[in-house]
């Protein structure tokens, strides 16, 4: 009989829907638009036979993205999307049976990523208002953690960290010998960043995605933030080529258009609070949660308004957790991503 490793087998997965391309898609907070037409044609025209037959070489798109966040490539690792930089995270800077804490509920590859690997999960349960619980969160960083793990903004629900507590949780990190991971895959819908505290300690790495706001949920990239000697080890820990050569290139690309890059900002605002405001005024309770997304309690029973919108092609969220149980969570887009989301959502709920 072959060996299998214990954690992998008993790891409990469920892998994401199929069938998606030609949906509207509310359910995994991409842009459900993408980008501009005439953007991707133009990068398009720049994959040839001979870029398509090199291997990828990231310096180019490392040394964009440090002018974005003003630091040097140094400071940068590249990844398969944030999810692999989660999983190298762990890798590299957790043991076997070492704690890694986060709020909960959370983005579910936390607590994937530790039944993979033998890790413990600690999670420490959002307030009932759905605000994150900064003080049982550092209470819950003991000797015992390798990582404590923040989503700023929280998803799926949740605001963001203040930078001083930011700096709180960094510093009980470090008393206790643990690395803060500060993941900011939606932070371009709030205003607050944590990236500071990358210069200001040496145990805390910030994770970027190119996902959301950026429209590449496809091509699969992200990019771990920290100190050149947090880099290094990281870096050891991934494959030769871990990011394919199609998605630095649109990232490159995609940082040369600081005018499109504003745009999706102010666009996907926009779309956001056309929403809340329409679903409002219709009397749904709505919880504009800080990233691409709101949370609506509809009139309907969950799984029936579900499988309704599904019908009409419209994929949302719900969740199973006493906190979630009775909203969905929508993605939000641009102000006609929303319309076209309003009209379905009204007519299922009537259906
Ligand atoms: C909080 C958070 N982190 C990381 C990810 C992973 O993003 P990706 O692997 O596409 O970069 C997601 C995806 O939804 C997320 O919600």
């Amino acid at each position: 009989m072959y060996y299998v490793n214990p954690y992998i087998r008993d790891c409990v997965r469920v892998f994401p829907e199929q069938g998606r391309y030609g949906q509207m898609r509310y359910d995994m907070n991409e842009n459900p638009e993408g980008l501009p037409e005439e953007f991707v044609d133009s990068v398009r025209k720049e994959i040839t036979p001979e870029f398509l037959s090199t291997y990828p070489e990231p310096d180019p798109f490392l040394e964009k993205y440090a002018a974005f966040v003003g630091m040097k490539k140094e400071n940068l690792c590249a990844t398969n999307g944030s999810d692999m930089a989660i999983r190298f995270i762990m890798e590299t800077f957790s043991r076997e049976g070492g704690e890694i804490v986060t709020v909960a509920p959370s983005f579910e590859m936390y607590w994937v990523n530790c039944s993979m690997l033998g890790r413990r999960h600690v999670p420490v349960q959002l307030n009932g208002d759905f605000t994150v619980p900064v003080e049982k969160l550092l209470e819950a960083v003991t000797e015992k953690a390798d990582i404590v793990a923040i989503l700023n903004p929280n998803n799926p629900v949740g605001k963001g960290y203040s930078l001083e507590d930011g700096r709180r949780l960094a510093k009980k990190a470090r008393e206790c010998g643990a690395i803060l991971l500060v993941d900011e895959a939606y932070h371009y819908f709030q205003k607050e960043s944590l990236l500071s505290l990358t210069g200001e300690f040496d145990n805390v790495v910030v994770l970027r995605t190119f996902s959301k706001l950026f429209s590449l949920a496809s091509l699969r990239l992200g990019v771990a933030v920290s100190n050149p000697e947090l880099i290094t080890y990281l870096k050891k820990s991934t494959p030769s080529f871990e990011v394919n050569a199609v998605a630095l290139l649109f990232g490159e690309r995609i940082l040369e258009h600081p005018d499109m890059i504003e745009e999706l900002i102010r666009k996907a605002a926009e779309g956001k609070a056309y929403a809340v405001e329409a679903l409002r005024e219709k009397g749904y309770e709505v919880f504009p949660e800080a990233g691409n997304f709101i949370f609506v309690r509809p009139r309907k029973e969950i799984s029936c308004l579900k499988e309704e919108l599904h019908r009409r092609g419209v994929l949302v969220k719900s969740y199973g957790n006493d906190l979630l149980k009775d909203y969905l969570r929508i993605s939000t887009g641009s102000r006609q991503a929303m319309e076209r989301y309003i009209e379905e959502f009204l007519k299922a709920e009537e259906a």
